[in-house]
Order: structure tokens, then C-alpha cells, then sequence
């Protein structure tokens, strides 16, 4: 027999997001707002850190669970944002990056052949990380009541099999931004310890959060409703509060016994996030409220410019986002997100994510990331206020 892929490999699916920036970086001049990142490069003095790390000697390797001074900064900072106390000795994990956090935290949640519930649209690297433990992901749709998403508890009950270990969601939510509310938590929570199952929250996003009497309070973390003993794990990021995306630091904070386990698991996948990453990391915990702030101020505006400029489109929906940084508008008719922006993106040079790539109930919206400056997104909402009267359904009603 010829060597092969192996065919467990193979079925982790392609991220279709992946597959319209590729088109997109082979063509010059693309307004690109298909990825989740702002074009502001990371703040001066995180990167000073940086330099001055190097300089200090981190260069070499560190814990497998990270630095211990990262660790206590990030207990601190969980303490002062929510009032909970985290040991940083046994219940954080630092990782190379929230994508890795998710994949060790699910790779020590499920066996080959088990089940993860998956609340979606959702970034699709949760349930291809479901793939890649060699256990299947069953979507559930989030459901649009009025002007507001929520989560079908009824669905989530008639999904359950003997397989199922673990349920998935994001909260504030990528592509959505829907932000779970305390009761939401409360049912999540509930509904995980009924069944006996592992509750991870995607928390990445709880920094860009605009439904506060002030900019800059957090979305409230799972961590404030659960115990230290509960089957929860928390997976976060540098990347998004602090422009940090390429730096590659994120965190897992699980109970006791999987976090462990993470940190040992951590030797074999990437040891550990880089060392002198791990100290500008400690640095923008401590000193990135201000920019944060600034941040949170922008975007919240791009997100109002962005809202008014949809919704003044024919046969477009989009809810208010809540938190996050992107606006995920429904077209009427719309049956092929990635042909659409495909050809949205030959014809006019605009870069937008195809609905289809967030999985169950994605399909027929867009999602844009608003993360941009205005520069780009006016030009952007523009022609695709253009664009759009030339699609079939639309053009047909008009
Ligand atoms: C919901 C969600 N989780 C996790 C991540 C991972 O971010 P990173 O791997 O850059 O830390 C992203 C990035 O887009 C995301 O949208």
C-alpha cells in the first residue's frame, strides 16, 4: 500500500475563509476585511517589551504552562475584571495562540469518536478541532428572535447522544456578536452539568464589548457563575484586545485536572508560546487599558457606521452586535455566500468572509470585519451597495 494522508486528516474540512483570502491575496489592491484582525499594527510599547525581553535573556525555553509571573498577571487581571480568584499555579495554561488553547482544551475533553455540541455560526476552527481529535461536531443553530440571537435549548436537548462530551460556544461570538446573557450562562452551565459534559466558552473577544454604561468593562465570563469543580474551561487570546495577532499568546484556564494535563500535552504540540511573546504579553495586561479604551471607542463607532450603511441596503438584515468587531448581514436569497463574495471580490475588489464558512446557519449572510479603518470600510460598504442591486433576488424585486 502507497503511504497516504491519513484519512482522519482528510476530513478535517477546509476553512472556506482561508480558501476566498487565498483568491484575494493573489489580486492587488483588495479592500480586505475578511479576517478577524484590524490593520493597526500592535501598540509602541508592546513591542518595546519585546525588544527588552530579548535583550533580558528570554530567549530560551519556558514552563510548559507558560511563565509564572504571565500566570499570576492574568490571575490578577481575572480577579480585578471579574471578582474571581484563579490559582495561576494549577487552573492557567499559557498557550501559543487561542487557536491552540482550543485545540489542547478539546484534544483533553474527548476520546476518538465522541460528540461535541457546537453553537454556530461560529469561527469554524472549534468544530475542525473537534475533527482533529478524531470526534464529531454537531452544530446548533443560534436562532433569531426579533432583533436578537439566542440559543435553542431545545435543539441543544434533542442533540445529545451517549457520545456526547462537550459543548462549544463563543461568547462575545464570532461572526454573530452576540454576547450570552447571565441567563444564558445559567442555562449553558446548567444544561452542561446535567448531562455531565465538559463546557468550553470561547472568550476571546470579552474586551470588545459595547453593551456597558462604560467602554472597556468586560462581557461577563462563564467563570463568574461556575466553580473552580465544574467542567469548564475558558479560551482567550492576546491577539484581539491588544493587536497582537501575529504574536501568537493566548490562555486556557480549565479545571485543575485538564489544565494539568494541557500544560503536559503542550511539550508535544508546540512546548510552549514564545518566551520574549509570554513578557510583552505581561506588559500589555498591565499597561493596555488606556489603548484598549481608544480602541474600544473606534471600532464602536466603525460598528455604527457599519450598521447604518447595511441597513440602508435592500434586502439586507443584521441585528446589532453587541461585542466583538464584526457585523454579520443577511441577504435576502442568498443561497452561495462563497460564490457571492467571490465574485463581490473579482468584480470590485472588496474581501468579505462568506457566511457558509461559520457552519450551521451561516449560509445567505456575509460577515465583515470592522476591525478596518474608515478608509477602507467606506469605500468598501460603497461598492457593495453598488454591487448588491446586481444580484439576482434583489435586482428582480427592484
Ligand atoms: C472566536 C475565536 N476564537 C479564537 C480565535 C483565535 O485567535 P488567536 O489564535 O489569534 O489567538 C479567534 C480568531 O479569529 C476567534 O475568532
Amino acid at each position: 500500500m502507497p503511504a497516504t494522508v491519513s484519512s482522519s486528516a482528510q476530513q478535517v474540512p477546509h476553512s472556506r475563509i482561508r480558501e476566498l483570502a487565498e483568491i484575494a491575496m493573489s489580486m492587488d489592491g483588495v479592500l480586505k476585511l475578511y479576517f478577524g484582525e484590524s490593520n493597526v499594527p500592535t501598540p509602541e510599547y508592546i513591542k518595546r517589551a519585546a525588544y527588552k525581553a530579548m535583550a533580558d535573556g528570554y530567549t530560551f525555553y519556558t514552563e510548559n504552562a507558560g511563565l509564572p509571573s504571565l500566570r499570576q498577571k492574568l490571575a490578577e487581571h481575572y480577579q480585578q475584571l471579574h471578582g474571581v480568584a484563579l490559582d495561576p499555579a494549577s487552573e492557567i495554561v499559557i498557550t501559543a495562540s487561542g487557536v491552540q488553547a482550543l485545540n489542547v482544551g478539546i484534544r483533553c475533553a474527548l476520546d476518538p469518536g465522541d460528540e461535541a455540541l457546537a453553537l454556530t455560526p461560529a469561527w469554524p476552527n472549534g468544530s475542525a478541532n473537534v475533527a482533529l481529535a478524531n470526534a464529531v461536531a454537531r452544530e446548533i443553530p443560534h436562532v433569531l428572535r426579533g432583533q436578537r440571537y439566542g440559543v435553542d435549548f431545545d435543539a441543544l436537548e434533542a442533540a445529545l447522544t451517549s457520545r456526547t462530551r462537550l459543548l462549544v460556544y463563543t461568547s462575545p461570538s464570532n461572526p454573530l456578536g452576540w454576547v450570552a446573557t447571565q441567563e444564558e450562562q445559567a442555562g449553558l452551565l446548567d444544561f452542561a452539568r446535567r448531562h455531565e459534559l465538559w463546557l468550553l466558552a470561547d472568550e476571546v473577544y470579552e474586551r470588545l464589548y459595547y453593551r456597558t454604561a462604560k467602554l472597556g468593562e468586560p462581557a461577563p465570563s462563564i467563570l463568574r457563575l461556575a466553580t473552580r469543580d465544574d467542567a469548564v474551561m475558558v479560551v482567550q487570546s492576546f491577539s484581539k484586545s491588544y493587536c497582537m495577532t501575529g504574536w501568537r499568546v493566548g490562555w486556557l484556564v480549565a479545571r485543575r485536572d485538564l489544565a494539568r494535563k494541557a500544560a503536559q500535552l503542550n511539550e508535544f504540540i508546540v512546548s510552549h508560546a514564545p518566551s520574549f511573546a509570554q513578557r510583552a504579553a505581561e506588559t500589555a495586561l498591565v499597561w493596555g487599558e488606556g489603548e484598549l479604551r481608544k480602541m474600544l471607542a473606534r471600532l464602536k463607532e466603525n460598528r455604527d457606521f457599519c450598521l447604518a450603511a447595511l441597513r440602508k441596503m435592500p434586502g439586507v438584515t443584521v441585528p446589532e452586535p453587541e461585542g466583538a468587531f464584526y457585523v454579520f448581514p443577511k441577504i435576502e436569497g442568498l443561497t452561495d455566500s462563497f460564490d457571492f463574495c467571490r465574485r463581490l471580490l473579482e468584480q470590485t475588489c472588496v474581501g468579505l468572509a462568506p457566511g457558509v464558512a461559520f457552519g450551521a446557519g451561516g449560509e445567505g449572510a456575509l460577515r465583515l470585519c470592522y476591525a478596518a479603518e474608515r478608509t477602507i470600510l467606506e469605500p468598501a460598504l460603497e461598492r457593495l451597495g453598488l454591487f448588491l442591486p446586481s444580484f439576482p433576488p434583489i435586482a428582480s424585486r427592484s
